[in-house]
Parts: structure tokens; C-alpha cells; sequence
């Protein structure tokens, strides 16, 4: 499908846990008119995360609402699905989301929600994905960014980057390594999912 010139930019609703490098490598891609888009919202859960900081400079609202205020997930996505209505968002993107989601959320934005994981899945589900590659000693560790379904980091994949695990790699200098390429390729797939 080619992108309509025409269409509103699409709003997506950003959610974070903790850094937003992949939060800026996004917004950066919006500003620099690669992604015909804006950000309105970003929702943090984390009352320390640093996205916080990061979305305050480009002049977004970011909005905590911290998950162990909730007595079930489903109660805290409830309040994720209706700060986002509050803001028009069309679509999420999950920019190191470290919550697993429940049927509240994914019923209100089928096939429009899309995650970032560190890992070329089906390999390494979960946390800690890059410890997992180095303790399972692939050659090859990544990461996918892919639409989100109930089971965890299992749906249908969008993008992948490869990144060779180094002999000396320690979790933090591989995963510098795959930021990278996070960076590289959030945008693009969310080009891609938005058609625009
Ligand atoms: C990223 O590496 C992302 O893939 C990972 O959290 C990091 C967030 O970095 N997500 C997951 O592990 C989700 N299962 P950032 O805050 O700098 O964007």
C-alpha cells in the first residue's frame, strides 16, 4: 500500500520503563519527517525511569502511573487504555515496556500495538534476553520489533537486526551493540506498520 500524502499524522502513544533511547530514536525519526506521526503521550511506569526527562525536552506530556498502585494488570491497563483515549492515540509502541500486557489493552488497539525486544525471537523470550544469548552461547544475538499479542514477545515479527556476539562480550557491551541496531530499526518498522 503506498502512504497517502494526505492522511493526519498518525498518533501513536508511547510506553516506556526506564532509559527511552528507543523513545528518542523515534521521536528523532518523526522530527526528522521519516515517519509521517507525533508522539502526544508517553506513559511510564517507572517513578525514576529517565524517559520522563527525555520526553519533557521534546516537549511531550509524560505520565506516570506506576503498576503497583493497581491490585491486577487488568486494572492497570484499564488506566493505560483510557490516558491514552485522553490523548487520541491511535497506536501504541512499547519502547522497553517492561509489563506483560493483559486483554484490556490488546482488545482496545488489535494489530496496532508494537514492541521492541533485545533478542532475534523466537529466541530468548522474557527478561533478560541478553543474558540468555550469552549464557546459551549463540554466536548471533539482535533484536525484533514485533506486534503485540497476549503471549509474550510472540507475535507476528516486523523487523530484525542481527548483531555478532563478541568473544569478550560482557551483557552490557552486547547490548550497547543491540541498541544500535534498536535504534535503526524501531523507526523503520513503525514506518512500515503505519503505512505512512
Ligand atoms: C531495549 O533494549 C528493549 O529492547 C528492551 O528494553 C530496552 C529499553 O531501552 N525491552 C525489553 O526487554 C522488553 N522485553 P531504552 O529504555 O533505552 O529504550
Amino acid at each position: 500500500m503506498l502512504p497517502n500524502p494526505n492522511a493526519a499524522p498518525a498518533k501513536i502513544g508511547v510506553l516506556a520503563s526506564g532509559n527511552g533511547s528507543n523513545f528518542e530514536a523515534l521521536i528523532q525519526a518523526i522530527a526528522d519527517g521519516l515517519i509521517r506521526a507525533e508522539i502526544p503521550i508517553v506513559i511510564y511506569n517507572n517513578p525514576d525511569a529517565a524517559v520522563a526527562a527525555r520526553a519533557q525536552r521534546w516537549g511531550i506530556p509524560a505520565v506516570l502511573l506506576d503498576h503497583r498502585q493497581y491490585q491486577s494488570r487488568e486494572a492497570f491497563d484499564f488506566d493505560v487504555v483510557q490516558t491514552l483515549a485522553q490523548y487520541g492515540v491511535e497506536w501504541i509502541v512499547m519502547a522497553g515496556w517492561m509489563r506483560r500486557v493483559t486483554k484490556v489493552l490488546i482488545d482496545r488497539f488489535p494489530h496496532k500495538a508494537i514492541n521492541i525486544h533485545p533478542s532475534l525471537l523466537p529466541s530468548f523470550p522474557g527478561i533478560r534476553a541478553i543474558e540468555q544469548a550469552i549464557a546459551a552461547g549463540v554466536k548471533i544475538a539482535g533484536c525484533t520489533v514485533h506486534l503485540v499479542t497476549l503471549e509474550v514477545d510472540a507475535g507476528p515479527i516486523l523487523m530484525q537486526a542481527a548483531v555478532p556476539i563478541l568473544p569478550d562480550d560482557t551483557s552490557e557491551t552486547l547490548h550497547a551493540r543491540v541498541q544500535l541496531q534498536e535504534h535503526a530499526i524501531l523507526p523503520r518498522a513503525v514506518k512500515l506498520a503505519i503505512g505512512q
